[in-house]
């Protein structure tokens, strides 16, 4: 059984995130290959990054005790879906820095996003996508991008993403792979040579 950690890349008040976490959350329940976790950034009160020392200099070693908390939780997991909106064409601030708030405990694990936004949040997760390669994970290819006219349709006229049949696919094939790449790199870190 793998350990996902969904993680929810916005903490403003009034956040939509909510609904694609809700929605997430609902399409893992049949799935019996992986546990799904959320990792709410509202709850770890991560300090943007204030460590003496960059780290990959430090070897991955925090000092900061709430990066600490973050990096046990990182360290648990197996794979990542990361939630997103797009704020200013990119990541949001507080997802880019709670990826810079750990470091060893990213390596060799696979993650997903799900964007939401104008454009399903395209910008944002092409963005997310070449953070993780730096952090030496996998960002796999199925991604789920809920644009503006589903945002419009759950925000302004109170349908469900559920209701949306392309976007339940995308969720799938976006569960299937982060499987098959969760269990390859499991069976990776685990071998001598990793
Ligand atoms: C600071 C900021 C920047 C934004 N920039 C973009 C953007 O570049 N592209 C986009 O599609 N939406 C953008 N939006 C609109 C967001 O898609 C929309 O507010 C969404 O609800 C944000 O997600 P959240 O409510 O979960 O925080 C921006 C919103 C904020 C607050």
């Amino acid at each position: 059984m793998l350990n996902i950690a969904l993680i929810v890349g916005s903490t403003r008040p009034n956040r939509f995130a909510d609904r694609p976490k809700d929605w997430i959350l609902d399409g893992a329940k049949t799935r019996t290959e992986f546990a799904l976790q959320v990792l709410d950034l509202r709850d770890f009160k991560l300090p943007f990054f204030e460590e003496p020392m960059p780290p990959s200099f430090a070897k991955g070693v925090f000092t900061n005790p709430a990066a600490k908390a973050w990096g046990l939780r990182i360290a648990a997991a197996d794979g990542f879906i990361a939630l997103t909106p797009e704020y200013h064409h990119a990541l949001p601030a507080v997802l880019k820095n709670a990826f810079e708030s750990a470091y060893l405990e990213w390596i060799a694990k696979p993650i997903a996003f799900v964007g939401y936004g104008g454009v399903g949040a395209a910008r944002a997760v092409e963005n997310g996508r070449t953070v993780a390669v730096e952090l030496q994970m996998a960002p796999i290819r199925a991604a789920v991008h809920i644009g503006l006219e589903p945002f419009l349709g759950v925000v302004r006229d109170g349908k469900k993403l559920d209701s949306y049949d392309y976007l339940n696919q995308a969720r799938t094939a976006m569960f299937d792979q982060l499987v098959w790449w969760g269990n390859a790199l499991k069976a990776a870190r685990a071998a001598p040579a990793a």
